[in-house]
């Protein structure tokens, strides 16, 4: 019968969060994998047999094919190097959630996306707190207004919160990247943690200077809601760090993460961060029209643990495509889902307010 779900990196930081809410929505259909079963059978001990163990290298072998045939959701927690592994599930009619904040991987996606259609089964991409619900407030936000221009995201995190080893490796891997954006609907480069801006963030935390940063929601929005400018900036809150690396990467300091041992060696530095909270905030200001009039829009989320929260909305997503009959194909988060419906099942760990 095809009614099992894999989550792969189901006992790391994010995975662990989605393994165990739908072990206990669905006892004994649920399997976390990843490399080490080791790892994750001491996982699965915990969970009283509602999610089982699984060995899989998802760049070395796939799943058996009598997995394949009886798996009818795979989440994916963890950055991908190509689409083999996500083809083969889309072989297989086997619905697909990808929490990935790789802009890499998604270009990818993209171009076998215009080679496979019509698909058999539904994948969600942009799952997650940013990507995921920096989507869902844009969205949220602009169904205010008539008429949208641009959408700016800004996003805070804790440096004290208990952030897994691939969410660390990705931000490192981005302190010097130059991306495209879309400013008035042409393309530009930029470059991380450069161009700050002030915004005023909700919760009392006053204003705050945030950089520019390669969160994949800003290359997407633009295509999904048709928003002319979308951009998204980061700081954290720790002013005193966040000032230290945009000093950093204005002096240069962050070319030396391309030596392996400084890349090693930041890592750990970033895993042993402890000062700090664990809040997460992100906050979007919409600029367009309402009733033929100019109108800025400011809305916001936050909560505590963002690898919590990117947990929640993955489970909030595979329990959607495994209870429900949703569009097949490929999408991002807002193009299936309401930020209503989301919010409200998402109430309890988070805060929504207008500013
Ligand atoms: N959308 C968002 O808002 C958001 C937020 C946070 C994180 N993320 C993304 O989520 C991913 C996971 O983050 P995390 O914080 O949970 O990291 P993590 O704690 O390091 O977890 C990664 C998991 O993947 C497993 N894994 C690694 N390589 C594998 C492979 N080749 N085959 C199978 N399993 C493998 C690891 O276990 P083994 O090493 O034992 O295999 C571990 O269980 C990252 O890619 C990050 O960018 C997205």
């Amino acid at each position: 019968m095809k009614d099992k779900i894999i989550v792969i990196g189901g006992y790391g930081q994010v995975g662990q969060i989605i393994s165990k809410d739908l072990g206990e929505l669905f006892p004994g259909k649920v399997f976390a994998a990843g490399r080490s079963y080791r790892k994750a059978k001491e996982f699965c001990d915990l969970s009283k047999g509602n999610v089982q163990p699984l060995q899989v290298n998802v760049n070395e072998n796939f799943l058996s094919d009598h997995m394949l045939k009886e798996t009818l959701v795979v989440v994916m927690c963890l950055d991908q190097q190509n689409t083999q592994f996500m083809e083969r599930c889309f072989q297989h009619h086997i619905h697909y959630v990808d929490i990935t904040a790789s802009y890499e991987f998604l270009t990818k996606v993209r171009n076998i996306k215009l080679e496979r259609s019509p698909l058999q089964s539904s994948a969600v991409l942009s799952v997650g707190l940013a990507p995921g619900l920096t989507n869902m407030l844009v969205k949220h936000t602009i169904e205010q207004m008539d008429e949208v221009n641009s959408a700016d995201i800004y996003i805070m995190m804790g440096v004290g919160d208990q952030h897994g080893k691939a969410g660390i490796k990705w931000m490192i891997n981005n302190l010097d990247s130059e991306f495209p954006v879309i400013e008035n609907g042409v393309e530009k480069q930029v470059r991380s943690f450069e161009n700050g801006l002030k915004t005023e963030f909700p919760n009392h935390l006053g204003h705050r200077k945030a950089f520019r940063f390669n969160f994949t929601d800003q290359h997407v929005l633009p295509h999904t809601l048709g928003i002319g400018s979308v951009s998204t900036r980061l700081c954290f809150d720790s002013i005193v760090l966040t000032n230290l690396i945009a000093l950093f990467k204005k002096v240069g300091v962050f070319r030396l993460l391309k030596i392996r041992f400084l890349h090693q060696i930041t890592l750990a530095l970033f895993e042993k961060l402890s000062f700090g909270g664990d809040i997460w905030v992100i906050k979007v200001k919409a600029e367009g029209y309402i009733n033929s009039k100019k109108a800025i829009i400011e809305t916001s989320l936050h909560g505590h643990k963002e690898s919590f929260i990117t947990g929640k909305v993955a489970g909030f997503v595979a329990k959607e495509l495994y209870m429900n009959k949703y569009p097949q194909g490929i999408f991002h988060i807002e193009e299936l889902f309401q930020p209503k419906e989301l919010f409200k099942s998402l109430r309890s760990y988070m805060k929504l307010e207008s500013i």
